[in-house]
Parts: C-alpha cells; sequence; structure tokens
C-alpha cells in the first residue's frame, strides 16, 4: 500500500513532476514512419501530457513541434507544409523543423519580428520503422542497443494496439506481476488443456518465481515444475521483452498510454536482412464502446492482450494504490516501485538513471539470451538522425 503521495510521484508524467523528468530522460516512439507521407503530412502526437505536431516538410525533413502555434495558439497540425517548414493554419507563420520562425506574412516586408520567435521543438529520430522522439534536458542519450530494435539476421512487424485508457505504470506493474499469466490467461497459457480449477487455473504448474535487476531493468524468471524456466525482462522504465517482442508503452498523458509492439522474426538460415522495412498492422480496439471506460463498456475476453487491457484499465485511470493489499506474489510490484522511486531520485539529483547511455562505446547490444542466435554488427541498424 502507497501513500497518496507516493502514488502521484509513481504515476505522474508532466514536465516538472518526478515521474515526468525520469520519463523525459529516455526516447519514445511517437509515430510510425510509412504513415507520415506525402498527402499526410501532419500528425497529432500526445505524449508526457504535450500536444506536439510531427510533420514531414517537402524536402522530406522530419519535425516535431509544440502544437499550439506560439502567435494565437492556433493548432500547427492543420498547417500547411512547405520546403522550408510548416506554416501556421491561421496567418502562416512559417516554422522549420527546430522550431525557428522563419516568415510572419501578415507582418511588413522589413518587419525582423519573426526572429524574436521560437517554437518548442524535439528531435526525432527514425528507428525499425518508427520515429523515436527525446523530451528531455540536452545532450540527448543513445536509444539503447535492444536485440529486438537492432538485430539484422530477420524481419520486423510493427503492431499499434488499441489505445490503453489508464496510467502507463499499471501496464508496467502488470510486466513484473508474473501470477497473473496463469489464472488471467489460464485458457490461452493452457493451449487447450482441461483446466481442473478455474479458481487457480494454471498456478500449481509453476515451482517459483524470481526476480533481479540487470543493467537495464529487471529480469523476472517463471520456473516451472517441469524444469521448463521462462524470462521476461523489464527494460526500465517502459517496456516489456516478451518472446522475440518488445512491447513499448508510451505515457501519452496522466491516464492514457499509446501501446507499440515491435516483433522480431529471425530469418530461418540466419541470413542478414538489408533494408528492413517493417511492415504494420492496426490491432481493433478490444472493448466496445472502444472509446468509453469502466464500467460504461465491455472487454472482450478472448485473447491475451484485451484480458491484460481489461485488468489495467478496470483498475482505474490512476489506480488508487493507497487501497491495495499486496501479498508475497507482488514482491516484483514492490521491486519495480523500488527501482522507480530510487531512479527518479537520481534524476532529481541530477544524475542519469538506469539506462542511459552516453558514449557509442558502452552501448552494447542488450542481448536477452530469448532468441536462438544474435549477429554481431549493428552498425547499419544505428538510427538516423532525421531532424538533427
Ligand atoms: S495563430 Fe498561428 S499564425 Fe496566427
Ligand atoms: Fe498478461
Amino acid at each position: 500500500m502507497l501513500t497518496r503521495e507516493e502514488n502521484e510521484m509513481l504515476t505522474r508524467v508532466g514536465a516538472g513532476t518526478p515521474g515526468g523528468e525520469l520519463l523525459r530522460r529516455y526516447w519514445h516512439p511517437v509515430g510510425v514512419a510509412s504513415e507520415l507521407t506525402v498527402e499526410n503530412p501532419t500528425q497529432i502526437v500526445r505524449i508526457l501530457g504535450e500536444t506536439l505536431v510531427l510533420f514531414r516538410d517537402k524536402k522530406g525533413r522530419i519535425g516535431l513541434l509544440d502544437d499550439r502555434c506560439a502567435h494565437r495558439g492556433a493548432s500547427l497540425c492543420y498547417g500547411r507544409v512547405e520546403e522550408r517548414g510548416i506554416a501556421c493554419p491561421y496567418h502562416g507563420w512559417l516554422y522549420d523543423t527546430k522550431g525557428n520562425c522563419l516568415e510572419t506574412p501578415a507582418e511588413p516586408a522589413e518587419s525582423k519580428f519573426h526572429l524574436t520567435v521560437k517554437q518548442r521543438s524535439y528531435p526525432i529520430r527514425q528507428l525499425v520503422g518508427l520515429y523515436w522522439a527525446y523530451l528531455g534536458p540536452q545532450p540527448a542519450p543513445l536509444i539503447a542497443n535492444f536485440d529486438v530494435w537492432f538485430r539484422k539476421d530477420g524481419r520486423r512487424k510493427i503492431f499499434i494496439q488499441p489505445q490503453l485508457d489508464c496510467n502507463w505504470f499499471q501496464a508496467m506493474e502488470n510486466s513484473v506481476d508474473p501470477a497473473h499469466l496463469q489464472i488471467l490467461h489460464q485458457e490461452t497459457a493452457g493451449r487447450g488443456r482441461a483446466i481442473q480449477n478455474t479458481t487457480r487455473g494454471l498456478t500449481d504448474d509453476v515451482e517459483k518465481f524470481d526476480f533481479y535487476e540487470v543493467p537495464y531493468g529487471i529480469m523476472k524468471r517463471r520456473t516451472y515444475k517441469n524444469g521448463m524456466v521462462d524470462e521476461h525482462p523489464v527494460i526500465f522504465p517502459s517496456i516489456l521483452r516478451q518472446g522475440n517482442v518488445g512491447q513499448i508503452r508510451v505515457p501519452m498523458d496522466d491516464t492514457h498510454t499509446k501501446v507499440f509492439f515491435v516483433r522480431f522474426f529471425p530469418s530461418e538460415d540466419g541470413a542478414i536482412v538489408e533494408n528492413d522495412e517493417p511492415p504494420l498492422e492496426h490491432i481493433q480496439p478490444y472493448k466496445n464502446p472502444p472509446d468509453a471506460l469502466h464500467p460504461y463498456t465491455k472487454f472482450r475476453m478472448d485473447a491475451v492482450q484485451a484480458q491484460d487491457h481489461m485488468a489495467w484499465e478496470t483498475q482505474g485511470p490512476i489506480a488508487d494504490r493507497t487501497r491495495e493489499r499486496l501479498t508475497s506474489s507482488d514482491r516484483g510490484v514492490i521491486m519495480l516501485r523500488e527501482v522507480m522511486m530510487r531512479e527518479m531520485k537520481k534524476v532529481q539529483r541530477g544524475l542519469d538513471p538506469i539506462g542511459v547511455i552516453r558514449d557509442p562505446a558502452q552501448n552494447l547490444m542488450i542481448d536477452t539470451h530469448l532468441m536462438e542466435s544474435i549477429a554481431q554488427s549493428v552498425e547499419d541498424r544505428a538510427p538516423r538522425a532525421v531532424n538533427e
């Protein structure tokens, strides 16, 4: 059980909050590269409580700017793109991808007013078919060399999950809560096996759960009575690795989360794939109506991700941790909260939290040993700077 203050600290994501400042030390995906096209060159991005516009100018440069025009606040998402940047739809103030104001058309020709205007802008990089943004203080760190992103001996596919209408940390706590799999997901985890007792589900298959810290986060390990061992790491702060999938949870604001899955398919013969252009699939909503909250919507319960979304959203837009009853099987959740608290305090002291890497020589591939073979050379998969 937490105090109200501790719960606030764990869950708030806005600028200036402890959690928001921690999250601003990492790169997060904000859009799919193949969806930002010449025909559709602007997109709204909600991230960490900010409303931004992601755009592609007619030279192909990508920008991420505050959506609220510095003049009188109209949305730049409705702006017109041109070679030099994006022009506000209202009075045409023109911004480049760095947020410099190049022109204020309604001012006299000799006006230098535009030189005094700077729109908030953030760096963007392209990696595994996604645009990644960094909203923290400069200099920006590197994107960690996680095997799902950087392995070359296979292809990737991107899945966009339906919007998760609750706080991001509920999904992260679930990632260190191995006991739920044998109960919430008993039908799918059992793969058709007859369940003797639906209350216990497959709980009695498991010998023990262990958790331990690794340099990039927390590993959870399930040991089954038949000797099988299952490990799923949390890549701190917002990614779950499950099999060959990196599940990325991007806090949009305190009560909404965008979830990207990147799945890696190794080549059968280990062949290197050049120019991997991941295809994209949008997953249909898990609830009906899709934009309502519990108890005014109903989740389907016949798929693992739908079951998880049900559990996370019905905990509330922000779970009230002052009323919970934690037990021994919640020790992974307790560990994650302790790590989060410790790392937020590090950021408050001006230090880098875990997993922030600045030296390319230290950016060794995070190989979680969960895939069969590993290609060592990662250079060709390095994130491409598209606006800096
Ligand atoms: S509100 Fe954007 S140019 Fe006036
Ligand atoms: Fe689950």
